[in-house]
């Protein structure tokens, strides 16, 4: 499957204050009528954003998976059959048929941007 990295950010969509996501975990947003996962690893200061909906079997679910790293490679767990994917790129590390759509994600003034192509 076809990496799918945004390169050109068109509009930057306020998602939600800092405070509302939790630290070190995930949640869901709506944006454009699209779920997007938004993961916050505290500790080191970073944001991720994907697609919310798992290209496995389409459970709406990537915001509640288990979040970890490998070797400073930060990745979510699908909740339902545990594949796992790379937040930096959305490769699935556990599938190469499956893909997660990745979005940049800035912070200003204590929210939480998403950048939409
Ligand atoms: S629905 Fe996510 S791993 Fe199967």
């Amino acid at each position: 499957m076809e990496t799918q990295v945004i390169t050109t950010v068109k509009e930057w969509v306020k998602a939600a204050a800092v405070e509302d996501f939790p630290q070190n975990g995930g949640a869901a947003v709506l944006i454009n009528g699209e779920q997007i996962a938004v993961f916050n690893f505290t500790n080191e200061g970073r944001w991720y954003a994907t697609q919310n909906r798992c290209p496995h079997k389409g459970e709406m679910a990537i915001s509640r998976g288990l979040t970890g790293d490998s070797d400073g490679l930060h990745k979510v767990a699908c909740p339902f059959h545990k594949k796992t994917f790379s937040l930096e790129d959305g490769k699935c590390l556990t599938d190469e048929g499956y893909q997660l759509k990745t979005y940049p994600v800035k912070i200003e003034d204590g929210f939480v941007y998403v950048g939409i192509e």
